[in-house]
């Protein structure tokens, strides 16, 4: 898969190996085989399974990866992530569905930036992983200057194929460190999913976590907000002027977060899904930095 694209409506009816009546008892059979190994949605990973075998020697490899406890996702070698099909490759982070809200959160934002200014926004995802979020939201708002990097060298080559149909730049290095010099000031829309389970809790983390994605990807540092702290920090400089910066934390950690977002000088509020089970912090950096708190600057946003 070179691209992401729409993911189609039933990914069984797409694939190269159709269930038929004959196939219907291998089928079954891989049902079994799934559930054995403790998959919950054996039916719908089965179908997955299957469509994506061109052939019975394809499908009992992939079989054997799945119930040997690699995720679906590095076994299929793709995600659905915001309406997309996105390229997941082995040792990238599996892009989560509680992520969504921190899309559809980048997205809104996003269009109400363009829609005041009349031109394309200039968006980063910062941590992109696989890119899912930066191509995910490239696609929803049609035209933006996208720009993503990650510091692990698997993800920043899995991004550059997701990004590639939104004409996205993917950089590799620690945070902002690998970002153009010229994106100073100007970023719209800073989206950060950085690793946010507190160092103690990774080895709480299921098996498919916890062996098959990189700690980095994982390991936030004593209370989980190591990474998202320096990229607050850093932040203001990168942010254009009423620009947001859009982390997802756990819901403990949501106010700790606020606090380090003031203290860089971001407006903040906090968002939360209790669909998703997601908390996503806003930090906005105001469009006047010598307004007083407790004023509403011209996005409607509100000093803390
Ligand atoms: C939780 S994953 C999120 C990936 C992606 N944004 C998503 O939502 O699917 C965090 C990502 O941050 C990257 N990362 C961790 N520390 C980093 C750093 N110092 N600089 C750049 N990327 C980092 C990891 O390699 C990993 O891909």
């Amino acid at each position: 898969m070179s691209s992401p694209h729409p993911s189609p409506k039933s990914p069984a009816a797409s694939g190269t190996y159709s269930v038929t009546e004959t196939a219907e008892p291998s089928r079954s059979a891989v049902v079994t085989r799934l559930r054995a190994a403790g998959c919950v949605f054996a039916e719908d990973e089965a179908a997955l399974l299957i469509a994506a075998a061109p052939t019975p020697d394809d499908l009992a490899a992939l079989i054997e990866r799945r119930t040997a406890g690699h995720p679906l996702e590095h076994v299929l070698g793709w995600a659905e992530f915001g309406g997309l099909r996105v390229a997941v490759d082995p040792g990238v982070f599996v892009p989560r569905r509680r992520t969504e809200f921190l899309l559809d959160q980048a997205v809104a934002l996003g269009r109400r930036l363009s829609g005041r200014t009349g031109r394309h926004i200039v968006a980063v995802d910062l941590c992109c992983g696989s890119g899912a979020v930066g191509a995910a939201l490239a696609a929803a708002l049609g035209g933006v200057e996208l720009h993503a990097c990650d510091i692990e060298p698997a993800a920043v080559r899995c991004a550059r194929r997701n990004v590639a149909a939104a004409g996205g730049r993917v950089y590799e290095g620690d945070l902002f460190a690998p970002l153009p010099v010229h994106l100073q000031g100007r970023i719209d829309v800073l989206t950060a999913n950085v690793p946010y389970v507190p160092t103690e809790e990774v080895g709480l983390l299921p098996p498919e976590a916890r062996e098959h994605e990189p700690l980095v990807a994982l390991d936030g540092g004593a209370d989980g907000l190591d990474v998202l702290r320096r990229v607050t920090a850093a932040a203001p400089r990168w942010l254009a002027p009423g620009g947001h910066l859009l982390v997802e934390t756990g819901e403990r950690q949501a106010p700790r977060a606020m606090e380090t977002f003031r203290r860089s000088g971001l407006i903040p509020r906090v968002a939360t899904s209790d669909e998703l089970y997601a908390t996503v912090v806003i930090g906005t950096r105001p469009t006047d930095p010598t307004r007083p708190t407790g004023t509403t600057d011209p996005n409607g946003t509100k000093t803390a």
